[in-house]
């Protein structure tokens, strides 16, 4: 039988659980396999399980009615999505995809449930992620509704930069960085907007750009970045 309580120990929510409560909780994990792009959770479904990351990423995503994309967050290894759902009883909030072949733990309603009898300082963990969540969902809402295009794509690079980022001599360079259209879908605006603001800072030697990779000047984050200047 696989053993996922090394991978458990990273996860934020389970971090503080003894060897044997890792291990009791490993034992009911079952591992699926999505390929790239294909849809994991659907919205408006039911929920009755969650999903910690072993491998790959995902995307949370909500579509408009002319199958506009708004992304609400990029989770990695370690971090863990579903639990909306399962803590609420509604469907699901949202669609969650695969930005990269994954491989996903799922931890069944009935599962989740005893875990929290046996351990139930993991409730605690989930609300401090959540209220962490909640924290950056406000911070997104402030920024469309107060910044102007270009400070949302300067946000969205620092950001990346601090997640992602390496420092060199040169700059902070991100080695991967979503598509416009991802970057886009992010920050509520069109892929040709995307394209045009990263374009007049690489004009104004703000960064440079080599296909997936952006390099951003030592200072960037510190610049007040907007169309007037
Ligand atoms: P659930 O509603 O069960 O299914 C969709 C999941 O997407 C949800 O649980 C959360 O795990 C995740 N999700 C929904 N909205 C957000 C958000 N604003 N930020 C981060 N994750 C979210």
């Amino acid at each position: 039988m696989a053993n996922y309580a090394e991978l458990l120990s990273h996860v934020s929510i389970f971090q503080h659980l003894e060897p044997a409560a890792l291990e009791r909780l490993g034992s009911r994990l079952k591992v699926v396999r999505y390929n790239k792009d294909s849809l994991i959770v659907s919205q408006s479904d039911p929920g009755d399980s969650m999903f910690i990351i072993d491998q790959g990423r995902v995307k949370v995503v909500l579509y408009g009615d002319s199958g506009r994309e708004v992304i609400l967050s990029i989770f990695r290894s370690g971090e863990f999505f579903g639990e909306m759902s399962l803590l609420d009883g509604q469907p699901r909030s949202a669609n969650v995809l695969a930005l990269e072949d994954s491989a996903l733990l799922v931890l069944s309603r009935d599962d989740f449930v005893k875990h929290l009898a046996e351990s139930p300082s993991t409730a605690l963990n989930i609300l401090a992620e959540m209220s962490s969540r909640l924290r950056r969902a406000d911070e997104v809402i402030g920024n469309l509704a107060l910044l102007d295009v270009y400070a949302r794509v300067a946000r969205i690079l620092v950001d990346l930069a601090k997640n992602d980022g390496e420092s060199t001599d040169e700059g902070i360079v991100i080695r991967a960085r979503p598509t416009q259209q991802d970057l886009a879908a992010m920050i509520g605006t069109s892929r040709e907007t995307v394209s045009r603001v990263l374009s007049e800072f690489q004009r104004r030697g703000l960064l440079s750009m080599q296909g997936k990779k952006i390099l951003l000047s030592h200072g960037f984050a510190d610049q007040e970045l907007s169309h007037e200047e």
